[in-house]
C-alpha cells in the first residue's frame, strides 16, 4: 500500500490521469485489505476451534476436589446414558493427577463468549430438597463434578426464607449456565417446610427433586451432634429425644426427631409432584458406593454418565469417600470437618426405643417411594 502511494505521488500527471490513478490505487488498497482480513479471520477461527476442543476435553475429564460448609424447563442438548458403573470407591491413598490447565470459570466463559455461547442465569431445573444431615452436601459436591451441572454455591433458602423477594432475586443467585447445562440448588430445609412444595410447583411443575435419606435414628444423632458442636451446654441426646426423662414417650416436637418422620413430609410433596419427578438417594449407599448413587442421579437427570468410580477414593482416616479433584480444587480432598463428625455415645436403650418409634413411619415411607431402605 505504501509503495503504491509513493508511486502515485511521484508521478506528475494531468488531473484526469491523477483521478484515474487515485481510483486504481484505492481499489488496489481495498482488495489488498480484504484479502488480508480474510486470511486473519480464517487463522483466528481455526485457533478458536482448537481451543474449544481442548476446553471440552478438559471439562469432561475426571476432575479432582471438595468443600464444606421464568419457568425453567429443561434446556437440554444432553446426551443419553451410556456406561454402566460398577464397583465402589477404592481404599488406597490417591495418586495425584495432574491438571494441565485451569478449570476456572472466568477464562472458560471468556472463551465460550468468543464462540457466541452466551452464559446466562436460569431458575433451577433441579433441587436437592433434603433431608438435612443425610448427605446432601456430598450429593451436591459429587454431582457438580459433571460438566453439564452448575450449582449455586451456598444454600439459597429462597422457598422457605426469602420467597417474598421474588423469582428475579432467586434467579440472580443462580450460577451462569450455557445451553444444555442444568441449574441446581440445594437447601435441605425445603423438604420439611410446609409451603415449599406448592411454591416450587408454581415456579416450575417440571422441577426435578433429589432427596437424600438416611436411617432416621442416625440422622437424628447427626443433627444433634451438629447442634451440640455450636452450643457448649447442650443437654444429652437422651434427655432431649424423650419426654419426662424416661424412654416411654418420644418427643416428636424436637426437631432432630421430627424431621425423621419422612413419610409425613413426603405426602405433602406428592400432592404437587408425581413420584416420577422425585429421586431418592440412599445416604448409606452414598457413603458405601458413591459412584452407584451418582450413576442413578445422572440417569435421572438425563445426563451422560461422566462421574464414575474414577472420581472417588476412600479415605481410611476420614472413613468416607473423597474426591480426586473438582471444579474448585485440583488436588485430592474430602468434604470439610463438619461432614463426617464423630457422634457421641448414645445409650443403646434409647436407640432401640427410637427404632421402634420410627418403624411404622419407615414402612409407610417405603410404601410411598416403592423402595425398601432396610433401616434397622
Ligand atoms: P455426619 O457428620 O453426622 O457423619 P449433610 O451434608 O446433609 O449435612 O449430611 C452430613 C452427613 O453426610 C454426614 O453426617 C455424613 O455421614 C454424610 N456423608 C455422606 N458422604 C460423605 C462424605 N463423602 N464425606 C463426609 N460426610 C459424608
Amino acid at each position: 500500500m505504501i509503495v503504491m502511494s509513493i508511486w502515485c505521488s511521484s508521478l506528475s500527471l494531468s488531473s484526469r490521469s491523477l483521478a484515474i490513478a487515485v481510483v486504481v490505487c484505492l481499489t488496489l488498497v481495498y482488495f489488498s485489505y480484504s484479502f488480508n482480513a480474510c486470511i486473519l479471520a480464517s487463522i483466528s477461527r481455526s485457533l478458536q476451534q482448537s481451543n474449544l476442543r481442548n476446553l471440552l476435553a478438559l471439562t469432561s475429564s475426571p476432575r479432582n476436589e471438595t468443600s464444606d460448609a421464568g419457568s425453567s424447563s429443561s434446556r437440554s442438548s444432553r446426551s443419553s446414558n451410556s456406561n454402566s458403573n460398577s464397583s465402589s470407591s477404592t481404599t488406597s491413598a490417591p495418586p495425584v493427577q495432574t491438571v494441565t490447565s485451569s478449570l476456572d470459570g472466568a477464562p472458560k466463559y471468556q472463551l465460550l463468549r468468543q464462540q457466541g455461547l452466551r452464559p446466562s442465569r436460569h431458575l433451577p431445573d433441579t433441587l436437592i430438597i433434603g433431608v438435612k444431615k443425610s448427605g446432601t452436601r456430598a450429593l451436591l459436591e459429587f454431582i457438580r463434578l459433571h460438566p453439564d451441572v452448575r450449582a449455586a454455591g451456598s444454600e439459597v433458602h429462597f422457598f422457605d426464607r426469602h420467597y417474598q423477594r421474588g423469582l428475579r432475586w432467586y434467579r440472580h443467585h443462580m450460577p451462569y449456565t450455557i445451553e444444555g447445562q442444568i441449574t441446581m440448588e440445594k437447601t435441605p430445609s425445603y423438604f420439611v417446610t410446609k409451603e415449599v412444595p406448592q411454591r416450587v410447583y408454581h415456579m416450575n411443575p417440571a422441577t426435578k427433586l433429589l432427596i437424600v435419606v438416611r436411617d432416621p435414628v442416625t440422622r437424628a444423632i447427626s443433627d444433634y451432634t451438629q447442634a451440640a458442636s455450636k452450643k457448649a451446654d447442650m443437654k444429652r441426646f437422651e434427655q432431649l429425644a424423650f419426654v419426662n426423662g424416661s424412654y416411654a414417650v418420644v418427643d416428636t416436637n424436637w426437631g432432630p426427631v421430627k424431621i425423621g418422620v419422612y413419610a409425613r413430609f413426603l405426602e405433602r410433596w406428592l400432592l404437587y409432584f408425581p413420584l416420577s419427578q422425585l429421586l431418592f438417594i440412599s445416604g448409606e449407599r452414598l457413603i458405601m458406593d458413591p459412584a452407584y448413587e451418582i450413576g442413578r442421579v445422572q440417569d435421572f437427570l438425563g445426563l451422560k454418565r461422566v462421574v464414575t468410580e474414577k472420581h472417588f477414593y476412600f479415605n481410611a482416616t476420614k472413613g468416607f469417600p473423597c474426591l480426586f479433584k473438582s471444579e474448585a480444587r485440583s488436588t485430592p480432598h474430602c468434604l470439610g470437618k463438619t461432614k463426617g463428625r464423630n457422634h457421641p455415645h448414645i445409650d443403646p436403650g434409647a436407640i432401640e426405643r427410637l427404632r421402634e418409634f420410627y418403624r411404622p413411619f419407615n414402612n409407610k415411607f417405603y410404601q410411598l417411594t416403592g423402595i425398601n431402605f432396610a433401616w434397622p
